[in-house]
């Protein structure tokens, strides 16, 4: 289908060939490469030069071989196909363009397939610092490299069997009240989980605690003050606490949890799981993450078709 003429660039607000693709209900989408425009690239090319030297410092082990393994430009947004070809071989994780939000359970089982819905808008040059939707930057140079890692790549496939679970004992609720109240529970554990460990979570390693989390890995600033300062408070992790712990957005964590590892991490997916199986998370304690009604409604009419 021929572009339409207003379709230049692809910074984050002001990006028509996403928008439009949008309003047409087209969740998946090409990368349309030859749209970015040179403050695009240049937008990256900063992004990248100014957080590589704290990578060093602070990054995972994995990240970092995973960032040799996918060989990103520093100097150019890079292609998902470039990266999906080094990518696959390892983990058969694939980076899939999208044009925007997608709906709980639909992402969870993305990721079930090993496919990372990916954003493909940037930042405006403008704008380094914060940006409360994630962007190229955030997932293909904060989330892609990790998928490269083989036992944190088969942790997100268990993070989406668990989305499966949930929909599997909850369809049989006949009053739609309380399915509907066990779900947001169960939701919004997963939520905090999801976002306590795979975006903000940190881990010990031979430089003593570094981030895994896409979240801090795709923030110069936060980076930084997650290991460094001295206000923010780090726990070893315990599943009990990690899915009953609000999760505030647009503020730097003050509350960040330990792994030992990904192996220790898939295991706590599995308990996750297994407390799903067992109702441990269907009280969970109110607050955030509020669960939107678009996200219940993706496990809601997942019922039908898993
Ligand atoms: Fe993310």
């Amino acid at each position: 289908m021929p572009r339409p003429a207003t379709a230049t660039g692809l910074t984050t607000g002001h990006a028509p060939f996403v928008e439009e693709a949008r309003t047409r209900g087209e969740l998946c989408i090409e990368q349309a490469y030859d749209l970015y425009t040179e403050e695009n690239h240049e937008a990256w090319k900063k992004l990248y030069e100014r957080i590589q030297p704290r990578w060093d410092r602070y990054a995972n082990d994995h990240f970092q071989r995973g960032i040799e393994a996918l060989k990103l430009a520093p100097d150019r947004v890079p292609r998902l196909a470039e990266v999906n070809r080094r990518l696959k071989p390892l983990t058969g994780f694939q980076a899939k363009a999208v044009s925007g939000y997608v709906p709980g359970f639909l992402f969870f089982d993305c990721l079930r397939r090993r496919e990372f819905p990916t954003t493909i808008t940037i930042r405006p040059a403008d704008r380094m610092d914060y940006l409360p939707e994630p962007d190229i930057f955030h997932d293909v140079a904060g989330h892609v490299p990790m998928h490269t890692d083989r036992a944190f790549a088969d942790t997100l496939v268990r993070f989406g069997d668990c989305a499966h679970t949930a929909v599997e004992i909850t369809e049989s609720i006949r009053d739609p009240q309380e399915r509907a109240r066990r779900l947001t529970n169960i939701i919004k554990a997963m939520s905090r989980f999801f976002w306590f460990t795979v975006e903000f979570g940190l881990m010990r390693g031979p430089k003593g605690v570094c981030a895994y989390g896409s979240g801090l890995l795709s923030s110069f600033g936060e980076l930084e003050h997650a290991i460094e300062s001295a206000e923010v408070q780090r726990y070893p992790v315990q599943l009990e606490w990690l899915i009953n712990q609000g999760a505030e957005i647009d503020l730097y964590q003050p509350l960040l949890f330990i792994v030992d590892s990904f192996d220790h991490l898939f295991e706590l997916v599995d308990r996750l799981e297994r407390w799903m199986r067992e109702g441990r998370l269907d009280n969970v304690a109110p607050g955030l993450p509020a669960i939107e009604e678009s996200t219940l409604r993706s496990f809601l009419d997942a019922a039908h078709t898993t």
